[in-house]
């Protein structure tokens, strides 16, 4: 049996991945969520199914990330194979601002903060929770959802002044990746940052899908795409798809790496 924790699983990419796990063989997916009752999209994909279980977890809050990782040792025997982490603060009504677009100083401090400490620390703590479970684990994967919206290069060679709280939030969470593919090493663990693509997740926002955000995701493509053709984005099944032909073929050479759907480096375009 090969387990899988999915780290923010209620919508999005973490609902796509389990809806593609579960249909594995000698497979068990831990997914967990910051609230099942409203996690409504997950509750339909896993209806019936026995190789799931959900659990309640907040990636602010370490101890509640320790209770689950208590829930999910009892059923595997204390271990887990693969942690794969998405959780993210992506609200389409705040991502989208520019520094100055914040009409206060403290506003912009709430903002920021807030996407830290669920984008930064959030993998921290997470990784921290399972880690006893990994080490006693066969498989020893951690995978980390990166973005090259927090490289530095990506913001100066596309102009990108936007999307500010998030893409300083991402680059925290490359480093702190980094910094436990380092710690890791030794101990035989794969830990990778993989970028999932551009990929249009707002079909599973509320109940009926967020057309404003998905409206606020096309303007800034057109505007990004400065002319030329715009950006083109793919949707969860596509990219979990693509991102699962990539984390099957994990090796332990691979720690340390940022990769793309592809399975090669990210490279700055
Ligand atoms: N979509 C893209 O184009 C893209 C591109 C590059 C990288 N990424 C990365 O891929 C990942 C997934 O993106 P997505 O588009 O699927 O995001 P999404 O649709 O906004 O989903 C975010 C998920 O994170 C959960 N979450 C938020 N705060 C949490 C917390 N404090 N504790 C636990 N779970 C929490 C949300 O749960 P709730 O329902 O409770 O809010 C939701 O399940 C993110 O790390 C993102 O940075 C995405």
């Amino acid at each position: 049996m090969v387990s899988y924790a999915i780290i923010g699983a209620s919508r999005g990419l973490g609902l796509e991945y389990v809806r593609q796990l579960a249909r594995r063989q000698n497979t068990t997916v831990f997914a967990i969520v910051r609230n099942a009752t409203r996690s409504t999209h997950l509750s339909v994909a896993i209806s019936g199914l026995k190789n799931v279980h959900v659990f309640e977890g907040d990636v602010t809050d370490h101890p509640s990330l320790e209770r689950v990782a208590k829930q999910v040792g009892k059923i595997t025997g204390g271990t887990l194979d693969y942690m794969i982490h998405v959780a993210a603060r992506t609200d389409p009504e705040l991502l989208y601002q520019s520094l100055d677009d914040y009409t206060s100083m403290d506003e912009l401090d709430k903002d920021c903060i807030a996407t830290f400490k669920i984008n930064t620390l959030g993998a921290i703590h997470a990784i921290s929770a399972f880690l006893p479970l990994l080490r006693a684990g066969a498989s020893k994967k951690i995978i980390v959802l990166g973005s090259p919206a927090g490289d530095f290069r990506l913001t100066r060679a596309g102009s990108i002044g936007d999307m500010s709280a998030y893409c300083i939030s991402k680059a925290g969470n490359l480093i702190a990746t980094m910094k436990y593919a380092v710690k890791l090493k030794s101990e035989g663990f794969c830990v990778v940052l993989l970028s999932p693509g551009l990929v249009d997740t707002t079909g599973t926002i509320g109940e009926h899908g967020d057309a404003a955000g998905k409206a606020l995701l096309d303007k800034w493509v057109t505007e990004n795409s400065r002319g030329s053709e715009p950006i083109p984005y793919i949707y969860p099944e596509e990219s979990v798809n693509d991102q699962l032909k990539v984390v099957d073929n994990l090796k332990v050479s691979d720690n340390g790496r940022f990769l793309t759907l592809a399975g090669e480096d990210y490279v700055m375009p």
